[in-house]
């Protein structure tokens, strides 16, 4: 699973462009578009922090160390997502990728090391790969390796932030455009979000495809472990982000007085992540502080769940048709390809 990736970047205040337009096989195309500011990331923290519910956006999760010790997350046994999603793909690719039919550029959604989508490339044959992500420099090293591997393939690669906009750089092509979007991410936001999320990518979508990984809703056992493992990563993951919240805002959040809490809210379908405070305890930062009671929590994720009609109906609503799934044999992942 490739995560939204976050980690303060401080990046070009103007896109960068490197082109050779009288080649097909031009270098790669780099754009920086999104460009965060410290003082906005600092009001949405302190925001958050207020709320009667705190919370802290689970983009604070990925700064070098939390990003290290997602990958870790993948390599566990209880984390069985990432795993599943493998699994679909090593058997069904061809299968999934002729469903969706002719593509003329590949569009990679959180593509970070774009290891997902290199696998697509054996079955898929695109002239253009945009792969998108927060920041540009995570995918200098991934696209670098693409173009050595296929040096016919043209490469943009965006780093913007395509839950707020999707507008893509002008030298995509409109038609035949597959965008795909592993790893479940789409979990991650609430319902009706996910929805618009998914309508914004049928609209920059003219006789191309979805193919778009989701996590599906199973037993209690099977989630909350995959979500509060044996070996600790997953609430070194959690517990992380106070570290980086104290960098950010200069706090003193003391981690030993916090701890991971992962539990699945069946009426709502998903499973929420907290840290909860072990005991009373007051937390300063410059200019400001906040009381938690012992056991008050800091919401920091959600990850939905969904049935497979459900999800079916969701892209159907968001104007998809032809729409498919695969699953691993458990049938506790699911890969959707639709067609727009
Ligand atoms: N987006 C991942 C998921 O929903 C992130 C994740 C895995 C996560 N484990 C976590 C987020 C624990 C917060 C806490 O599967």
């Amino acid at each position: 699973m490739r995560s939204p990736s976050y980690s303060s970047p401080s990046l070009p205040e103007t896109a960068t462009s490197v082109a050779a337009p009288e080649a097909r096989s031009a270098e790669p195309r780099f754009h920086q578009r999104h460009v965060e500011n410290t003082e906005t990331v600092r009001k949405e923290l302190l925001e958050g922090l207020a709320r009667p519910q705190a919370e802290i956006s689970p983009k604070f999760l990925y700064d070098e160390l939390g990003s290290s010790l997602f990958t870790a997350i993948t390599l566990l046994d209880e984390y069985y997502p990432t795993r599943c999603e493998n699994e679909i793909f090593a058997r069904h690719s061809a299968e999934i990728v002729g469903h969706a039919g002719q593509t003329r550029t590949l569009i990679d959604l959180g593509a970070g090391d774009c290891a997902k989508a290199e696998r697509l490339l054996a079955h898929m044959h695109p002239t253009h790969y945009v792969p998108i992500d927060i920041s540009v420099d995570y995918l200098k090293a991934a696209v670098k390796r693409i173009a050595d591997h296929y040096p016919e393939l043209d490469i943009t690669a965006l780093g913007m932030d395509f839950f707020n906009d999707l507008t893509l750089s002008d030298d995509v092509h409109p038609e035949q455009r597959t965008f795909f979007y592993p790893g479940s991410s789409i979990g991650n936001l609430p319902p009706a979000q996910a929805a618009d999320l998914l309508a914004n990518i049928r609209r920059q979508c003219v006789d191309g495809a979805l193919i778009i990984g989701v996590d599906l809703v199973k037993a209690r056992e099977i989630l909350e472990p995959a979500y509060d493992d044996a070996v600790g990563v997953t609430a070194a993951f959690n517990l992380n982000m106070l570290r980086h919240v104290n960098q950010i805002l200069g706090s003193d959040f003391d981690l030993t007085q916090w701890r991971h809490v992962a539990c699945f809210n069946e009426a709502r379908s998903r499973m929420e992540m907290h840290l909860r405070a072990r005991v009373a305890t007051t937390v300063t930062w410059p200019g400001g502080q906040r009381r938690f009671e012992k056991d008050e929590n800091i919401h920091t994720e959600d990850s939905y769940k969904y049935r497979p009609h459900a999800f079916k109906a969701m892209l159907a609503r968001a104007g998809f048709g032809q729409i498919r799934y695969w699953t691993d044999a458990r049938e506790w992942f699911a890969v959707f390809c639709a067609r727009a």
